[in-house]
């Protein structure tokens, strides 16, 4: 079914009219769900004859022709680590959200992951061998350390981003960040602000944009020259060389921006053909007359970490909503079986996008994960959210704006709560909402994965495409912002004001003159 998409994805892109390039996937981050949006865009390069050598921690299950996987090893794999106690209490400033530790800890695992890729042997490997790549492909995230192994390489890069993209990213793509309608990654906001939400929205971006430069590239130039000696560029000018950013953003999801033509939407592109249920799924459906309600909080999020008196109100929650049968990702633990309502079925893995889509399943409880999102968004299911980090609570927040589902805070996770929100998703005006919201989602002028792929080979066949390259990215602040426009006007003003102030001085005074000369006169006569 899969090859059976990208075959007609081959056709409608016209194969063969293009040589095969060589295509690097520098992947140092060990997130699945980033992976997993990046992954069907490498499936189909390959299968379009391209020739894609692949570092990451994320190999292929079954190997496919043209794409040969090379793995890092030495970071935990982010899945199932997250513990849900950390976000028990949120951090406040003055009673607003403050997420700047959010900061930190992208900053830490960024330099964490990238000392370990720049040191493995791969990259040695790769450094060493003849093969001349056509186009390099890595993400933008949380750190840039493989933008200097691509710099070494010289070739045109691409940057993938699988979220919102971060403060730091505008200026590289010279795209412009209109604070009062962008809310920040972070943050719980939408394009709809009130004044104290614009302040802290506008203390986040420059805040964290501001930290970014002060301590991840310093530190990440650092562990450059210790591994390739001095002499590199300084790895804020390196990045200034991405030729294309593909996004994991839609506007009818994500909310309308104003981007650079180098920086392109293409959300909602890892949601693949339907494949069929597993026959124990099915099963389950077939038991639901009324429906299915489904939960995942990701793959990050390690569930047996729930505190016990939130676990005792999910289960109370499910427990009176007995009409449904609720289907959970849940890595198997036995202690929880015990309490376990009966409505309710634990899996370690589900097959996310086939379940959503099937009719029976009526509601979505998500963290606000922007793949699993995006998917209820094109099966039209509602949803509702409980974010926990890092873009989730951006992401919940334009879900809400959006009607596609309502928000229950962690803080607020109780029967009560859980039972109101499923209540409302579940009511069929609702569902009319989110059926139109999805047709805005679905119905685009191109495929978001043909997108991506006509844009990949856009770069590779212009080197780079140098006509769309923004002189925004390579002026000063100063200058960017017309300060030194602004004050140039100023001075004129301030000039003309003083001519005028000396011309008006001067008549008056030759003015008095005249009359005193004229008294004098008249005193003489
Ligand atoms: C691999 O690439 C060749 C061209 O180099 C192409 O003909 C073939 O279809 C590709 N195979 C697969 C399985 O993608
Ligand atoms: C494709 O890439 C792999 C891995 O880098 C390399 O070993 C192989 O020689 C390449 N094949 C072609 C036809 O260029
Ligand atoms: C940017 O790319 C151009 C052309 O590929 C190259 O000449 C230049 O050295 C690169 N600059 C940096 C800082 O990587």
């Amino acid at each position: 079914m899969l090859s059976l998409a990208l075959f007609l994805l081959t056709l409608t892109l016209g194969s063969q009219s293009n040589e095969a390039a060589q295509i690097l996937g520098l992947f140092q981050h060990p997130g699945k769900s980033h992976f997993d949006f990046f992954r069907p865009m490498f499936l189909a390069l390959a299968e379009r004859g391209h020739n894609i050598s692949m570092y990451s921690y994320f190999p292929l299950e079954k190997p496919v022709a043209n794409y040969t996987d090379f793995v890092f090893e030495g970071m935990p794999l982010l899945t199932d680590i997250v513990d849900l106690k950390n976000f028990e209490s949120e951090w406040m400033l003055l009673g607003l959200p403050f997420k700047v530790p959010t900061f930190f800890m992208l900053n830490d695992w960024g330099l964490r992951s990238c000392r370990v890729a720049l040191n493995s042997p791969l990259i040695t490997q790769l450094l060493e061998s003849p093969i001349r790549y056509d186009v390099i492909i890595l993400e933008n995230f949380s750190n840039d350390c493989m933008a200097a192994v691509a710099h070494l390489l010289k070739a045109p890069v691409i940057a993938l981003s699988s979220c919102a993209i971060m403060p730091w990213h505008y200026k590289r793509m010279g795209s412009p960040f209109i604070n009062p309608v962008m809310p920040m990654n972070f943050l719980p906001y939408t394009d709809e602000m009130s004044l104290i939400d614009r302040l802290n929205n506008f203390f986040h971006f420059h805040t964290v944009n501001t930290l970014y430069n002060l301590i991840t590239q310093p530190a990440t130039d650092a562990l450059i020259s210790q591994r390739f000696g001095p002499g590199l560029p300084p790895i804020n000018d390196i990045v200034k060389n991405t030729s294309l950013m593909l996004i994991n953003q839609y506007y009818a999801l994500t909310g309308p921006r104003p981007y650079a033509p180098t920086v392109v939407e293409v959300g909602g592109l890892q949601v693949g053909p339907l494949k069929p249920l597993p026959q124990h799924l099915l099963d389950i459906l077939d038991r639901s007359p009324n429906g299915i309600i489904y939960i995942s909080w990701g793959s990050m999020v390690n569930t047996n970490t729930l505190p016990s008196a939130k676990k005792k109100e999910l289960f109370q929650s499910i427990s009176q909503l007995k009409e449904y049968n609720f289907l959970m990702r849940w890595k198997s633990e036995k202690s929880m079986h015990k309490d376990k309502p009966s409505n309710l079925y634990t899996f370690d893995w589900l097959p996310q996008r086939d379940l959503l889509c099937h009719p029976k399943v009526k509601a979505f409880v998500s963290h606000g994960g922007l793949l699993g999102t995006t998917e209820a968004v094109h099966c039209g299911v509602p949803m509702l959210l409980t974010p926990f980090y890092g873009d989730q609570f951006l992401n919940s927040g334009a879900i809400k704006q959006r009607g596609f589902g309502v928000i229950v805070d962690f803080s607020n996770f109780d029967a009560d709560h859980l039972v109101r929100g499923l209540r409302t998703i579940l009511d069929h005006k609702f569902a009319d909402n989110v059926r139109r919201s999805t047709e805005a989602f679905r119905r685009r002028p191109i495929p978001p994965l043909e997108l991506a792929i006509w844009w990949i080979e856009h770069v590779i066949k212009s080197g780079g495409a140098p006509l769309m390259q923004s002189e925004a990215r390579h002026i000063n602040w100063i200058v960017y912002n017309s300060i030194d426009v602004y004050l140039f006007c100023l001075a004129i003003v301030w000039l003309l004001s003083v001519a005028f102030w000396k011309l008006i001085k001067g008549i008056g005074s030759t003015f008095k003159r005249g009359k005193i000369s004229r008294n004098t006169k008249t005193k003489k006569q």
